[in-house]
């Protein structure tokens, strides 16, 4: 075993040979989107973003499906499905079973095995001292979804935000050949903090974030400062605001938007400094147009993120 359940990594590693290596990851949710079809390609990129956040590629994925059979019509279920496999596909990956329960609330998801060569694994463990931090996605995504269930977004938004989760870290991943990259992983539940925390747990790195560099969602910041902030918020704010330097200097809506729970977020990657130009070039001509060097780590503190306004 490379990567277990220790180090709380995206995905589990398993070594098969000198050159080879299985990544297993399982992910599932009840419905974020109306959309059922949108429903099923988020859920799918979300599982298999797991497997880019590790180095790696997907190969085979096995639905899971927990659905309310006497009171939903099976043609949701049938668009949320061909979603998913749609895009499986547009991994490259095969879907090859899976697995479906009666249950009072649907739920949906997929477990994922990829491959990756041992000596490319990447956890969120390992960045240096002067690597830049860039993230490939913009945040928001679940004050923005709060705000769908509220009806108080137009549907350019809901557009908006759907083609974001929905968007796999396949380009992103992709890149890394030839970048020096330390440590990667992907933005979902625990917010862009939360999980900016995993990358300096128990290493002798710190980490400045610059607030002022995060791309952030259309409208994300309006809503938040109307005080549309899901719950999740509250709870990664309580299991992280002991690791944050300099959170009274930054404004507590910008703060709601770094802890906001996120589904199917950007990566993570800690890069060489030298790398970050050319990476953050190379992904933006891939179509992945929000990757920004939001921060850098640095040698202290240790294992605290500090906050920085000025840019
Ligand atoms: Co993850
Ligand atoms: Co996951
Ligand atoms: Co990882």
């Amino acid at each position: 075993m490379l990567v277990g359940l220790d180090t709380y990594d995206d995905a589990g590693v398993y070594r098969l040979s000198d050159d080879l290596a299985i990544i297993q990851t399982v992910d599932f949710f009840t419905p974020i989107v109306d959309d059922p079809y949108s429903f099923g390609q988020i859920a799918a990129a979300n599982a298999m973003s797991d497997i880019y956040a590790m180095g790696g590629v997907p190969l085979t994925a096995m639905n899971i499906i927990c659905f309310p059979v006497k009171t939903m019509d099976i043609s949701v279920l049938q668009e949320v499905l061909r979603g998913g496999l749609d895009k499986i596909k547009e991994a490259g990956a095969l879907l090859v079973g899976g697995h479906s329960v009666e249950d009072d609330e649907f739920k949906y998801g997929l477990s994922v095995t990829g491959t990756v060569r041992p000596e490319r694994v990447l956890t969120n463990r390992g960045a240096r001292i002067g690597d830049h931090l860039i993230i490939t996605k913009p945040v928001g995504t679940g004050i923005i979804n709060t705000a769908i269930k509220g009806n108080l977004v137009n549907k350019e938004i809901i557009n908006e935000v759907t083609g974001i989760m929905s968007t796999l870290n396949r380009a992103a991943a992709e890149e890394f050949e030839g970048v020096d990259i330390s440590a990667c992983t992907d933005v979902t539940g625990f917010g862009l903090l939360g999980h900016a925390c995993e990358m300096i747990q128990g290493q002798e790195v710190g980490l400045r974030i610059y607030p002022d560099r995060v791309p952030l969602i259309e409208e994300v910041l309006n809503l938040a400062r109307m005080g549309i902030v899901p719950g999740g918020t509250h709870r990664n704010r309580d299991f992280r605001k002991g690791f944050i330097i300099g959170a009274e200097g930054i404004e507590p809506s910008m703060m709601d938007i770094l802890y906001d729970p996120q589904t199917s977020g950007g990566l993570l990657i800690a890069v060489k400094r030298d790398d970050s130009q050319g990476l953050i070039a190379r992904l933006r001509k891939k179509g992945v147009k929000h990757a920004t060097v939001i921060g850098e780590f640095i040698d202290g503190p240790r294992e605290k993120i500090t906050l920085f306004t000025q840019v």
